[in-house]
């Protein structure tokens, strides 16, 4: 019982670093739906202002992540969990209208993990690009020259 919750926090604290430093989308988009006052004295985000958030630039961002190139799953760790900014992650959107499929992501994510890593051992190679290139016509964040189907 206590391996299994081991795996569970493990791969959580992997799964939420990874996708904090590659979040397949990069930005949302949503609009207001009623005048908000920001912290910033004086500036008011108006009702029907359409808001765009770049997950991307802030989940990579070193005033909230320190050395945030850097893979560090200990971030995410349960003993740490306290010191994070919960809006300063947002891979599934947050809010009413957040990934109804989060839960079901990370479930397959481990049994994916699970399979492969059972089984065998990966290495980078010489053609493994270093760091991680992304495809520049897609949408999403995808790695270049991996195609999602053909
Ligand atoms: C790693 C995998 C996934 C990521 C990173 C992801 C991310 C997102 C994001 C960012 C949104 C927009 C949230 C917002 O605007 O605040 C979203 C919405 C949504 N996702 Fe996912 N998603 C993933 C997997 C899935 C899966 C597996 C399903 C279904 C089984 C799913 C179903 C949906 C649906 C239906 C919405 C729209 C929810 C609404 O508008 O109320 N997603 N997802």
């Amino acid at each position: 019982m206590r391996q299994l919750q081991r795996f569970y926090e493990t791969t959580s604290a992997i799964i939420a670093e990874t996708l904090r430093i590659h979040p397949i989308y990069p930005y949302l988009k949503c609009v207001a739906n009623e005048d908000y006052e920001t912290t910033t004295p004086g500036l008011i985000i108006n009702s029907g202002t359409k808001l765009f958030i770049p997950i991307k630039a802030m989940q990579n961002d070193p005033e909230i992540y320190a050395e945030p190139t850097k893979f560090i799953p200990e971030r995410f760790a349960v003993e740490n969990l306290h010191q994070r900014q919960l809006l300063a992650w947002l891979p599934f959107g947050e809010g009413p209208r957040n990934c109804i499929g989060m839960r079901f992501s990370h479930f397959l994510i481990r049994i994916s993990l699970f399979s492969l890593l059972s089984k065998n051992k990966f290495t980078p190679t010489s053609r493994t690009p270093i760091p991680l290139a992304y495809e520049e016509t897609s949408l999403v964040l995808r790695p270049q020259g991996v195609y999602a189907c053909r």
